[in-house]
């Protein structure tokens, strides 16, 4: 139909082409995405976030050398019918049901241009409809309700918007993080009017980091088109969204819940030390 708008957020799209090079040697032939905190690959935990905040479909942007990803969103017939009807049979009972709740789809991305390119690459995937993105090295936990459910809830209320989740950093530690400035319109809600990739701290415009949650519009795609490489010589999300926010389409939102940054190795046993306790 002419005009159709699909404004309900279905899609979770996870770029996951990037070489995990600071957990070498163990990335080596293993996707970082796949390393696991406790027993559960961190890109599980970002599927299961997605899924928790109504969402079924899940586009993964892979690349060369991450063929377990999708080995593992998928039967495993022979293990299965090794475990079936065995005490180790309900250690698989979560992925089933995840494999079994949502549709799964891939695409490759050839180069490593930068998260924007990799987000531009999975245009295949989503199409011409709102989307979230997970960037599953943020592992995020809340007992209440997931930050991408929060994002959601904040979507339905500002349709139309880009909303990026950020938090507070140090400021030493601006040079890691995509870093916004706006002006509060909501208790924990800002209109972005600026934002910068990485910032030096003596540059940076203030210490609300963006994390790796974001909600985005289709016309996102067409920006990033346009998008010249930024810092590192990629092409940044960051930058794309810059031009959005300037035509007040891009919130940022500062979360309720507590986030990992599984990237490094300090977060990564963070991680896993608080899901090990909150198990026990
Ligand atoms: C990416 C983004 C950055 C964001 C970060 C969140 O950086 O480019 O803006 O703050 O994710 O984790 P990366 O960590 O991939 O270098």
């Amino acid at each position: 139909m002419k005009n159709k708008i699909n404004n309900k957020i279905t899609k979770c799209l996870f770029p996951a082409a990037g070489y995990g090079t600071r957990f070498l040697p163990a990335t080596k032939a293993i996707p970082k995405e796949m390393l696991p905190v406790l027993t559960k690959p961190l890109l599980q935990y970002g599927v299961e976030e997605a899924i928790e905040a109504g969402l079924d479909t899940m586009a993964i942007v892979t690349g060369r050398g991450k063929r377990a990803i999708e080995d593992h969103f998928d039967r495993s017939y022979e293990l299965e019918h090794q475990i079936d009807g065995t005490a180790k049979e309900s250690l698989m009972t979560e992925i089933r049901d995840i494999v079994h709740a949502c549709k799964f789809s891939y695409t490759r991305q050839l180069e490593m241009k930068g998260l924007g390119h990799a987000i531009l690459t999975g245009q295949t995937l989503i199409g011409d409809e709102p989307f979230a993105v997970i960037l599953a090295d943020d592992l995020c936990d809340n007992n209440d309700k997931s930050v991408l459910s929060q994002m959601i809830e904040l979507y339905e209320k500002y349709p139309n918007k880009c909303i990026v989740a950020i938090e507070e950093v140090p400021k030493q530690d601006t040079n890691k993080y995509g870093v916004i400035a706006g002006s509060e319109i909501e208790n924990n809600l800002y209109q972005v009017n600026n934002m910068v990739e990485k910032p030096d701290p003596k540059d940076a415009l203030s210490n609300l980091a963006i994390i790796g949650r974001y909600i985005l519009i289709p016309e996102i795609f067409d920006v990033i088109k346009e998008t010249k490489p930024g810092k590192g010589g990629e092409i940044q999300i960051t930058d794309a969204l810059l031009t959005l926010a300037k035509q007040g389409k891009v919130l940022a939102y500062k979360f309720t819940g507590r986030r990992f940054d599984c990237g490094s190795i300090d977060g990564f046993v963070e991680a896993t030390n608080y899901f090990y306790g909150k198990e026990k």
